[in-house]
């Protein structure tokens, strides 16, 4: 991992006013994290792994490439509703400053960026990811590709304090790909109050959501016949390895995708090919893992309009506009914090 897990957009004092992103999140401390979250999961009775480890430079990468797969329908979706909203949602918000979470390559964000632009509203673009790889090329393209736009990317995680964020008002938070059913629904509460209370009354979050539907589509989506997600779920312990001196081989480890029906969300897992012991010196750590024991690497819950709806309400967020593509496979909503909100 190549990433710090540090301070959001405004949360930061040592900002630089520059083009580059911020470096504040230190090696140090993002092994520190990653020791400590091995140590929590791979201890528990249910082993598990927070999903945010998958993306070193490797699994940036790898995550770009599931997005073209034929199988991953979620990027086009999206894709689709931005290029038939963007001009709307510029005119409706007159966002001046656009602040993205879990930025990646901010590909899609692009067409937001072409609309506010032409718009006339947009100064300034804050992307903030905790892979400092996917941020350094995305703000470096974008800084290049719109001359007149102030780029601040911050490595950082977005599940911590965003503190008051950049930039001029009205400010619009964007959080794309459906990457908040990546977090639990206790983590995205929390996630949706600390956004709300990093605007003020009247700002915008535009927020996809991968939608319910036939679970041969989903599972199929995280299952695909290249084995491109195989490879981004085992990167995973390959970025123990890397920066815990691990001994994990992931060839040992199956991929695994489930659709939990009762928690409408697709689980990732890793299944031990066989009974065997890992080593994790940087964490302190021997792991016993019997023949086909199972890691949660990663949660992806899919949602319905009602649910959305009813989760922005919980955060003080009036959802102003619904949108779905054509084959209603994912929502994109507009939500607008309400006085009441932040
Ligand atoms: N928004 C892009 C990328 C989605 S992939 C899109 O829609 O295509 C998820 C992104 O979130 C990755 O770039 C990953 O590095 C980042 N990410 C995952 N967990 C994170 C966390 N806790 N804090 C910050 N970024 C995170
Ligand atoms: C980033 N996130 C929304 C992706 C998802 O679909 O949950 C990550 C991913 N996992 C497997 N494929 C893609």
């Amino acid at each position: 991992m190549d990433a710090g897990a540090r301070p959001a957009p405004g949360a930061c004092p040592r900002r630089r006013p520059d083009r580059r992103p911020d470096r504040s999140g230190d090696p140090v401390t993002l092994t520190e994290a990653l020791r400590t979250d091995v140590r929590v999961g791979l201890s528990a009775e249910r082993k598990w792994l927070p999903s945010k480890w998958f993306y070193d430079a490797t699994g940036s990468d790898l995550f770009e490439r599931i997005t073209e797969l034929p199988e991953y329908y979620p990027t086009r979706a999206e894709r689709e509703i931005l290029d038939r909203e963007s001009a709307a949602i510029a005119r409706e918000t007159g966002t001046a400053t656009l602040v993205e979470l879990g930025s990646g390559s901010s590909e899609k964000t692009r067409l937001l960026l072409d609309a506010l632009t032409a718009h006339g509203t947009l100064t300034e673009f804050a992307p903030l990811d905790v892979s400092a790889s996917a941020l350094d090329a995305a703000a470096a393209a974008i800084s290049a590709d719109y001359p007149g736009l102030r780029v601040r990317g911050v490595v950082g995680d977005f599940t911590d304090q965003l503190g008051v964020l950049p930039g001029a008002a009205p400010r619009m938070v964007v959080f794309l790909g459906g990457t908040i059913g990546n977090l639990l629904p206790a983590e995205r509460a929390k996630f949706l109050s600390n956004v709300a209370g990093a605007l003020a009354p009247g700002e915008w979050l535009l927020l996809g959501t991968d939608l319910v539907k036939d679970p041969g589509v989903l599972v199929r989506a995280y299952d695909d016949d290249q084995g491109v997600t195989a490879a981004f779920n085992r990167n995973v312990l390959h970025v123990i390895n890397a920066r815990l001196g691990a001994d994990f081989r992931p060839g040992a480890f199956e991929h695994v995708a489930v659709w939990d029906a009762r928690e409408e969300w697709i689980e990732m897992r890793l299944r031990a090919r066989e009974a065997m012991t890992v080593r994790i010196p940087g964490a302190g750590l021997e792991v016993a893992f019997d023949a086909g024991e199972e890691v949660r690497t990663e949660i992806s819950a899919k949602f319905r309009a009602e649910g959305v709806a009813a989760e922005l309400a919980g955060a003080g967020f009036e959802q102003h506009r619904w949108w779905t593509d054509s084959q209603e496979r994912f929502g994109l909503s507009l939500g607008r914090l309400t006085d009441g909100g932040a």
